[in-house]
């Protein structure tokens, strides 16, 4: 399992299975499937599968609901996020899934990415992204926390001509007090829970000592943005420091960040970012354990959950069936993880966990010649 379920954060969500299950027969849980544009269209139906093979045992069973966003979805409505997609989530489903969403690198007039607005509509103001090697490979296990809601994703941006007839464009970057502490608090939960699976289990750690928290920044040059970043982070911990007594408070620059965790990424164990840095961060320590494609997370508000891989939509391997379903799989367990359902996201992670040690059916991604469904079943075999 990579994390513990931050079932005191999502107070709400978090019910026991105990009465449901057992007095009154399987749960349903009803997830929305946004499997968006590119590759996405073939990776959530592996997370649609494997959630579908989970034994009675876990006590759930699954009902799930179609809803479209996307680039693709732009093109043919008009709209990247249609209403009904938000107000089915909001009022129907208990968590969702989602694939990824093409943005053209060009500006396309009505067109924003339904992700940046669904995190913000919904209020899932957190991105965890846990990175953990398995096996013989280089020893990585980080997690990864990029606030979700604002930074330079706020998208404020604009452009104007000079009089010389030359351009000059503009962006905001936005940090506020609130999602800061917010971010801070899932971080410094996250390494205690980290930190107390950790003392019980009897697989040998990375991180035997203390848990640690490494913030990082560009305070030294963003003093007044970053440096409330920084400034209220730490703040969550003096105001909590019975809670956290235990976890050890670093800071990183992001540059030397970058430099530090290719050198040695074994230090680091809880990681928390402003959006952007925490965006680039994730997609680098991909690189560490093989692949974008076997990295998951999960998007995390107060009320509600989305899994979601972290890489895109991938043009360039698209309908093929050779998109690694890993990262999808993996955030399905999360998404479960952060529903309170421990047990079924631990089956899912030990049986990709076991799948990964093997190295037998593996997409090109890992060097492998599989299939996205050859390797969906492999792991749906191991459950
Ligand atoms: P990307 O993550 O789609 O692909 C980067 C590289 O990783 C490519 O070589 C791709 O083939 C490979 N890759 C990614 N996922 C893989 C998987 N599951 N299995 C095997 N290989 C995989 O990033 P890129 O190329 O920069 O962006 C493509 C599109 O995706 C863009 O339109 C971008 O805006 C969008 N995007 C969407 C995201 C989202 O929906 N959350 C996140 C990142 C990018
Ligand atoms: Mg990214």
């Amino acid at each position: 399992m990579l994390l513990l379920s931050v079932r005191p954060v999502l107070g709400r969500m978090a019910f026991s299975l105990t009465s449901s299950a057992s007095s009154r027969g399987l749960k349903t849980l009803k997830i929305g499937l946004i499997p968006g544009d590119g590759i996405g269209k073939e990776v959530i139906p592996a997370g649609r599968h494997v959630l579908e093979a989970l034994p009675a045992e876990d006590g759930l069973k699954f009902q799930f609901v179609d809803l479209i966003a996307g680039f693709e979805c732009f093109k043919a409505t008009g709209v990247a996020l249609p209403e009904e997609t938000v107000k089915v989530l909001m009022e129907e489903c208990d968590g969702a899934l989602f694939g990824a969403v093409s943005s053209p690198t060009t500006k396309v007039a009505g067109y924003s990415s339904p992700i940046v607005a669904l995190r913000k509509k919904l209020g899932l103001y957190a991105n965890v992204r846990p990175v953990k090697s398995v096996g013989d490979d280089r020893p990585v296990d980080m997690v990864i926390v990029r606030e979700n809601t604002e930074d330079l994703y706020v998208k404020e941006e604009k452009i104007w001509t000079l009089e010389d007839g030359t351009k000059v464009a503009e962006a905001i970057k936005r940090i506020t007090e609130k999602a800061s502490y917010n971010i801070g608090k899932i971080a410094f939960d996250l390494a205690v829970q980290r930190g107390a699976a950790r003392s019980t289990s009897s697989i040998p750690t990375l991180h035997p000592g203390c848990p640690i928290v490494t913030i990082t920044h560009k305070s030294n040059v963003l003093s007044t943005t970053d440096g409330l970043f920084r400034e209220t982070v730490r703040k969550v911990y003096e105001d909590n420091v019975e809670k956290y007594a235990g976890v050890n408070v670093q800071e990183q620059i992001v540059d030397s960040m970058v430099y530090r965790m290719f050198r040695e990424p074994e230090i680091f164990d809880v990681v928390v970012a402003p959006n952007l840095y925490g965006d680039i961060l994730s997609d680098g320590a991909a690189a560490l354990v093989g692949s974008l494609g076997v990295i998951p997370s999960a998007n995390v508000g107060d009320t509600f959950v989305i899994g979601e891989p972290c890489h895109g939509s991938a043009p360039d391997i698209e309908g093929k069936n050779i998109a690694n379903p890993i990262a999808t799989i993996r955030s399905t367990a999360l998404m479960l993880e952060f529903m309170g359902y421990a047990k079924p996201a631990a089956r899912i992670h030990a049986a990709v966990d076991a799948h990964m040690v093997e190295k037998k059916i593996s997409t090109p991604d890992l060097g492998g010649t599989a299939t996205t469904i050859q390797v969906t079943e492999d792991i749906i075999k191991r459950l």
